[in-house]
């Protein structure tokens, strides 16, 4: 079975560290990853050379064939390829309903307020993505705060509107990657955010979940993989994976 997403040796430096050391690893068409590892071994940095926010030194990525190395954030989502944030990127004095119109248009997929700017000023909701915003809302179980601002929500709805953002791109997104999804939210909603990706997956989507707690993944995903400095050292069932010397070594080993 041909992978649907590979990444190949990818590098990236910044000044002496190295945050990406040769890091490879496949996704199948169907899977939820895990890629887990300790604080600073590179999770975040790999999401961001695959959705075009940095550019790697070295390496390739293939998405559904084709080489999309380097390519700018909105030509891979363009190409299906779609991405939450650690930090959510949620504009707290515009509603929910209008922070996913704004991330269903804007042209690149970052925080940028001049783009805002010109985006309220020529302010013409797309019937298309109203509808989209509508229903990706109602399976979220946020339809009710559609019209509260972006800084009325907790925490926990935060991550959901984030979730949202990257799924309303069109077109419709073949794989999502999501940056700590369960950081710092309460276990019914971590239990409730898993259903969703559950959900999401058995209507086709793939994903890749970047996570520090290996035990929150462990229930969730088909296959997990390790990073430690910037490399992949354990691949394969999350119950094994969880118990291999190297992934534990990585986490508490000196
Ligand atoms: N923009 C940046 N500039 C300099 N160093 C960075 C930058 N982004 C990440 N790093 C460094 O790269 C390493 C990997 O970071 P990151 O991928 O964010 O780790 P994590 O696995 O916790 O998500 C860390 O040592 C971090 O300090
Ligand atoms: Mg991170």
């Amino acid at each position: 079975m041909n992978p649907l997403f590979k990444v190949e040796g990818l590098k990236k430096k910044f000044g002496a560290v190295k945050a990406l050391d040769g890091c490879s690893f496949e996704v199948f068409e169907g899977d939820i990853l895990g890629i887990v590892g300790p604080n600073g071994a590179g999770k975040t940095v790999t999401l961001s050379v695959i959705s075009g926010e940095l550019q790697p030194d070295d390496g390739k990525i293939i998405f559904r064939g084709q080489d999309i190395t380097g390519l700018p954030p909105y030509e891979v989502v363009k190409r299906g390829l779609t991405r939450t944030f650690q930090l959510t990127r949620i504009y707290p004095e515009m509603t929910v309903l209008e922070n996913m119109l704004f991330a269903a248009q804007r042209k690149e997929f970052s925080y940028n307020v001049l783009q805002l700017l010109k985006w309220r000023m020529s302010y013409q909701v797309d019937i298309a993505n109203k509808e989209r915003a509508f229903n990706l809302l109602k399976t979220l179980d946020l339809i009710n705060m559609k019209d509260a601002k972006g800084k009325e929500l907790s925490y926990g709805q935060r991550k959901l509107l984030e979730l949202a953002n990257a799924l309303i791109i069109y077109p419709e997104p073949k794989l999502i990657m999501l940056d700590e999804p369960f950081a710092g939210i309460n276990p019914l909603m971590t239990q409730k955010i898993a259903e969703y990706v559950r959900g999401f997956q058995v209507k086709g989507l793939t994903f890749v979940i970047v996570e520090h707690n290996v035990r929150l993944l462990t229930n969730l995903c088909n296959r997990m993989i390790v990073l430690s400095q910037g490399r992949k050292i354990a691949d394969g069932d999350p119950k094994d994976v969880q118990q291999d010397p190297l992934t534990i070594d990585a986490y508490f080993g000196e």
